[in-house]
């Protein structure tokens, strides 16, 4: 199996900085070298370069850096894009998650019926009318499905990128009010900490890979560090008490590997300057491994 690697260092999806350099901080923990030993072909393309921006304050909208993070989301689509056509497996380093509106678009044009598992503690469900921080990372999934400024919704010039019964969120212990509204109006599979906590990760994961066998021709790992417990995964921006454990992830990871049905990858949300001593790029390599079918007999 052919794998590409590509990061888009850039963390201008929300506001605190150090997320930029998530791609290094998971390269140095030895993303490439775990995964060569797996007897995967990897291609590590390097990162695409955002440059040093310039953040201009837009007092009339509540999308922080829109022009900037719609760019830097095309570029990464395109190069997506390339990946998916030349028959090798994209696996994206971010980044805040704001990345995932180019990921998704680089990849969705491919398939009929993408489907997406959204690994995080929030639901990234939010629209410029529903953010309470104007953070585009808590936006991408609502983007995805077609909801938000067109400059992101229509990158690569196509909406949407996924259909809502295609989706399942796992994780979730923080939604906003627009959030919770949109889960239910549109009906999007959710197992929150609750169901985690009361079936186990086990159950979770063979519902979770059940509902998406049947209905999708391909599978995105959307994988935000955040869906961990902070103690297990503390660098990261926004973190959540009460998380998936380090344990339940492997596990969770592995039985992907297993199900065969996952067919794009992105791991968000590393921030070294909050990290301690690069454990959660560590952690984020160590779930890439399980993820590839990395087992220890
Ligand atoms: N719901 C909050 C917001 O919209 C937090 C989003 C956090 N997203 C993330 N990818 N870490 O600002
Ligand atoms: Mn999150
Ligand atoms: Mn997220
Ligand atoms: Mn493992």
């Amino acid at each position: 199996k052919k794998l590409s690697i590509v990061g888009l260092p850039m963390d201008l999806g929300q506001t605190r900085r150090g997320v930029d350099m998530g791609p290094s901080a998971i390269r140095y923990a030895g993303v490439v070298e775990r995964l060569e030993n797996l007897n995967l072909e990897i291609d590590d393309l390097g990162d695409i370069v955002v440059g040093r921006p310039k953040l201009i304050e837009n007092p009339n909208s509540n999308l922080k850096n829109l022009e900037l993070v719609a760019k830097m989301n095309t570029e990464l689509a395109q190069k997506v894009d390339e990946i998916v056509k030349g028959g090798s497996f994209p696996l994206v380093l971010g980044g805040d998650h704001s990345i995932a509106i180019g990921t998704l678009a680089g990849i969705s044009k491919h398939y009929k019926n993408l489907g997406v598992i959204w690994y995080d503690a929030h639901g990234d469900l939010n629209t410029e009318a529903t953010s309470p921080s104007g953070n585009i990372h808590g936006m991408p999934l609502a983007v995805s499905l077609g909801l938000g400024h067109p400059d992101l919704t229509d990158i690569l010039d196509y909406t949407p990128k996924v259909k809502p019964e295609n989706v399942v969120i796992i994780g979730a212990r923080s939604l906003d009010e627009g959030e919770r509204e949109l889960i239910k109006e549109k009906g999007i599979r959710v197992f929150t900490m609750h169901e985690i906590d009361r079936l186990g990760m086990t159950r979770v994961m063979e519902e979770a890979i059940d509902y998406l066998k049947g209905r999708t021709d391909g599978v995105h790992l959307s994988l935000d560090l955040d869906g961990l417990d902070p103690n297990d995964a503390p660098g990261v921006g926004t973190p959540v008490i009460g998380g998936i454990s380090y344990r339940e992830s492997h596990l969770a990871m592995e039985m992907l590997a297993e199900s065969n049905m996952i067919t794009s990858a992105e791991f968000v949300e590393v921030n070294p300057i909050l990290d301690e001593r690069n454990k959660t790029a560590t952690v984020a390599v160590a779930l890439m491994g399980s993820l590839f079918g990395e087992k220890l007999l």
